[in-house]
């Protein structure tokens, strides 16, 4: 046993014990794939996936992916620069067209696009403006950034969404550049992007945007195409990064931007070049979604928001605070780690999956379940889910906020 063992023992106390008391919440292997799914032979209806058009089991999708295996197998074994198809450039240009973009650049995934994005703009001429809930792909980037030797960005935060925080920021950079980086929907919250403020203050000091629309392409904007079409800012928002892992019903990253620009990143981004290309059968199925969003991208996206809006206004109507959110994506705020456990223990025994998120996910005292609604949801999936969330958030005492300590046990 070396130390490697003995850090990886002390530092697993907590999932240790977690699991002992038999309270942890994560890993739980499903049966099948979406929304409807299976776990341990139980049925379990999913409201943790991304899944947001409800297309991934779409026997279209399916279809399109099974041909694609029969043509190109499940894996190109090599990165873009010689594992690239007729079938990447053909969607790499109609999404470009979709989005109101010169050119797209598929990433293996967002996470990808995003860390080699920030590394190839990024130098020691440039501030990188984040807001202070970014996701990890956006801190991750960074640091990584930072850390290039004799080229480190400087590092500025600003407070989540605040065009004054932002502001400060920009007026006290130390860099020739800046860069302010945003999220359409942040995940955690389910809050849009304060993007109108924020972009007025950006441009005021000539500090182009990069967008991470991961959530918000397939869900805002009449077409699904994302924050940018919701608020009519086309050809304002230089850069936008998103993904196929949530609305377009698989794996991968995308890179939107002028030619030169998205050209540049393709050469120089150590996360495109190293790492083996999307796999074709991957492509076929974004691409047999991006089929559908085109031809009725309006029908879809309001399925989704018809789901929302029904939940969203049931769940204030029984007494849950849903934070800040203003989206799909509704965090049923418990503020107290056993509560949230509790509650997803709860649900799970009743067939409904929710993942508590908690500390270090989020602050302390901020602990909550995550709801993602989707379009795939069934009116009777919303309905047996408010209920049981609504006996259980009582015994628990959820929707009144009381503390628990007296009725159960600390973990
Ligand atoms: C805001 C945001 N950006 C990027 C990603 C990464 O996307 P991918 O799953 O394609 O790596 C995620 C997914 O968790 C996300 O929530």
């Amino acid at each position: 046993m070396s130390w490697i063992d003995d850090k990886a023992y002390q530092e697993l106390d907590r999932v240790r014990k977690a699991k002992e008391k038999q309270v942890y919440p994560y890993f739980h292997a499903f049966e099948s794939g979406g929304l409807h799914t299976s776990i341990a032979g139980k049925p379990i209806v999913n409201f943790s996936s991304n899944d947001y058009l409800g297309l991934t089991t779409h026997p279209l999708v399916k279809e399109a992916s099974k041909k694609a295996v029969d043509q190109y197998a499940c894996g190109l074994s090599s990165s873009r620069v010689q594992a690239t198809t007729v079938a990447h450039i053909e969607l790499e240009e109609r999404l470009a067209n979709w989005m109101g973009f010169e050119a797209c650049a598929i990433f293996t995934t967002g996470y990808q696009a995003m860390v080699g994005t920030l590394m190839s703009l990024a130098d020691k001429d440039t501030t990188l403006i984040l807001d202070n809930l970014s996701h990890a792909c956006i801190l991750d980037g960074t640091f990584l950034a930072a850390g290039t030797p004799g080229q480190a960005p400087e590092v500025r935060f600003f407070n989540h969404n605040s065009a004054r925080s932002l502001e400060r920021c920009l007026k006290s950079k130390q860099r020739k550049n800046a860069i302010v980086l945003l999220e359409g929907i942040y995940s955690l919250d389910g809050d849009e992007a304060n993007i109108q403020e924020l972009l007025e203050v950006a441009d005021r000091y000539d500090a182009p945007i990069i967008c991470d629309d991961a959530h918000g392409t397939g869900t805002l904007g009449k077409r699904g195409t994302g924050i940018i079409e919701k608020y009519g800012l086309q050809g304002r928002i230089p850069i936008v990064i998103s993904t196929f892992s949530k609305s377009l019903g698989g794996i991968g990253g995308l890179l939107f931007g002028n030619k030169d620009v998205v050209d540049h990143i393709k050469h120089r981004a150590r996360s495109f070049l190293f790492s083996a290309s999307l796999p074709v059968p991957i492509v076929a199925a974004a691409s047999t979604i991006l089929d559908m969003l085109e031809k009725d991208g309006e029908t879809l996206v309001g399925e989704l928001h018809d789901n929302a809006h029904y939940m969203r206004s049931s769940l204030v109507e029984l007494g849950f605070d849903l934070g800040d959110s203003n989206s799909h994506i509704m965090p049923i705020m418990c503020r107290d780690e056993r509560k949230a456990l509790f509650m997803h223990l709860a649900l799970l025994e009743s067939g409904v999956h929710l993942v508590p998120l908690t500390y270090p996910s989020v602050k302390e005292g901020q602990e909550r379940l995550r709801l993602n609604v989707t379009r795939g949801h069934t009116r009777e999936d919303l309905d047996k889910t408010l209920e049981l969330l609504d006996t259980f958030g009582q015994a628990f005492f959820v929707q009144s906020g009381e503390d628990v300590g007296a009725f159960i046990e600390p973990l």
